[in-house]
Order: structure tokens, then C-alpha cells, then sequence
């Protein structure tokens, strides 16, 4: 089919305003942890699950044919080459502690969204339901930030990355992933980067970190062991914000994934890379 980047981006638009105010709307007043995943601190909560049958009923109404990979599990291999990758809560922990830090991330993606280095964002939303937010970017048509109410007459704002270039001057973002010895590791490098940058963040999001970089409320991002389903959307408005995601390497690991994901403005993000791979956070 013709469908249009531009039609995409909007369905994406629709689909995660449309989840990010179930999850905040129908937010139950104690909000259970369903299950562990990975580790104690891997938490899916019974909305996580509502949230991403949300998205799939929502995606599977408008495009039969397209493929879809979801956090929890969702997994449809389509016909029409698409493939819808989503996140019915990023920031889960925080959903759970009431911090107002957690996003619903939709992207559309070509390629096999399986594989490390494989596919790319063609469009993608990431709606903040706190801040009633939705960022949102479509391959060459820029990266912008609206209201969840098209009605409310706020006009969307562009989005653009910092220009900050040195990293004594860089306020950086980060996070961790659940498994202890990873963690472990990731505390080691941190040891060594954070006498070297202004700050850090642990924001609690990786999409909403990634949205951070490209309207320049953070300078740079960096995390290793994120899944495409953490950074599809955020990648892309990183980028047409007029910044750089990179990954661990070249070729495949070039790009951002499971190794290393990096995103900042063009004259920061390499240096990110080298502080990163340097202090061997990217290993693996
Ligand atoms: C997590 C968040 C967190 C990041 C983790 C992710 P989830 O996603 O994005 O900020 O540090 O690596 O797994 O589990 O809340 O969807």
C-alpha cells in the first residue's frame, strides 16, 4: 500500500495519546505489580498489559497487515513490510511510584525489528501523560512536541538538540538495566564519567530520555542494554531534531541497541561513544 510517512506519524500520534490517557485516566489507586521479569526490579504492572492489547487492538483496526512487537509480548509478523514496535509503558518503575516520568512510545519501523542493526524509524510519538504531552517525528518532517489536545490551542513546537560540544559543559542522561550484574558494571562507569561531565540524570525513561536530547533539556544520552522497543521512537525524533544516535560500533553495531545506545548533538555524540566504549560499558 501508499501509505504516507506522513499518515503514519499521525496514527502514531493518535495511538500513543490514546494509551498514554487510559494509563493515566484508568490508573487504578494502588497499581499492582503482575510479574517479574528479569529481576526483582523488572516490574510489569497489569496496565503495562492493558496498555500495550490497547495499542494492539488500535494498530491491528488500522493496519491489518502490519507487524507488531510489543514489551509484552505482542509479536505479528505482517505482510506489508511496517512493523509497529511499542512500549505501552516505558518508565514503569516510575508509573508505579507515581513519578510523573513514564511515556508511551510508538514507532513504525522498516526492516526486521528483531534484528540488532535491522530496521529504522519511519515515524514514531512518545506521549508524556503527566505533562499531557506528545512528541512526535515522521522521517524528514522534523521533530515536534504538541498537546495531547489538539483542541487546547497550544501550536506544536519544533524540536533541536543542544549545541553543546564539550563534554565538562554536558548535562547527561542515563539509566540501568535490571539485571544486578549489569548494574554493577554500569555503576563502575559512571565512577569514572561523572567527575568528566557537568551532571548526570537517571530519568527513569529511556524515550523520554531520548526526547530530552532532541529538545535540548539534556545536552547527551547514554545507556547500554536498551531493546528497540525502549528507543524506536525516540531515535527518530532525536534525529529530526537535528541530532546523532549512534551504537556501540561499526557496520550492524553502528546502530543503537542491546551494545550501547548514544544520542546527542552532532559534535558530542562521538565523544559520548569513545567515553562509553572506553570505560568498557559497552562489552557486552
Ligand atoms: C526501562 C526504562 C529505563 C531504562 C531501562 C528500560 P521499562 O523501560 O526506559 O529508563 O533505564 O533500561 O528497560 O522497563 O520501564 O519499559
Amino acid at each position: 500500500d501508499d501509505v504516507t510517512v506522513e499518515e503514519l506519524q499521525r496514527l502514531c500520534v493518535r495511538f500513543a495519546t490514546e494509551a498514554a490517557r487510559f494509563i493515566r485516566d484508568e490508573r487504578p489507586e494502588r497499581v499492582g505489580v503482575a510479574a517479574t521479569k528479569s529481576s526483582e526490579t523488572d516490574v510489569v504492572t497489569v496496565m503495562d498489559r492493558r496498555s500495550e492489547e490497547l495499542l494492539h487492538r488500535l494498530i491491528q483496526q488500522a493496519r491489518p497487515d502490519d507487524g507488531i512487537l510489543g514489551e509484552e509480548g505482542a509479536d505479528v509478523a505482517g505482510t506489508s513490510g511496517l512493523t509497529w514496535v511499542v512500549d505501552p509503558i516505558d518508565g514503569t518503575v516510575n508509573y508505579l511510584y507515581e513519578v510523573p516520568a513514564y511515556a508511551v512510545s510508538v514507532a513504525v519501523v522498516v526492516g526486521d525489528a528483531h534484528s540488532q542493526g535491522g530496521w529504522v524509524p519511519v515515524a514514531g510519538a512518545v506521549a508524556d501523560p503527566s505533562l499531557r504531552l506528545v512528541h512526535h517525528a515522521g522521517r524528514g518532517r522534523g521533530a515536534w512536541t504538541g498537546p495531547e489536545d489538539p483542541a487546547s490551542g497550544d501550536d506544536p513546537v519544533r524540536l533541536s538538540v543542544s549545541g553543546e560540544d564539550r563534554l565538562a559543559r554536558t548535562l547527561l542522561a542515563t539509566g540501568f538495566g535490571y539485571d544486578p550484574q549489569v548494574r554493577a558494571r554500569q555503576a563502575e562507569v559512571l565512577l569514572r564519567v561523572l567527575p568528566l561531565v557537568r551532571d548526570i540524570r537517571r530519568i527513569g525513561s529511556a524515550a523520554l530520555d531520548l526526547v530530552r536530547v532532541a529538545e535540548g533539556s539534556v545536552d547527551a544520552y547514554a545507556e547500554t542494554g536498551l531493546n528497540a522497543w525502549d528507543l524506536a521512537a525516540g531515535w527518530l525524533i532525536v534525529l529530526e531534531a537535528g541530532g546523532v544516535v549512534l551504537g556501540a560500533g561499526e557496520g550492524e553495531a553502528s546502530s543503537p541497541g542491546k551494545a550501547l545506545t548514544v544520542a546527542a548533538g552532532p559534535a558530542l555524540a562521538p565523544e559520548v561513544r569513545r567515553l562509553f566504549v572506553a570505560t568498557g560499558d559497552a562489552a557486552g
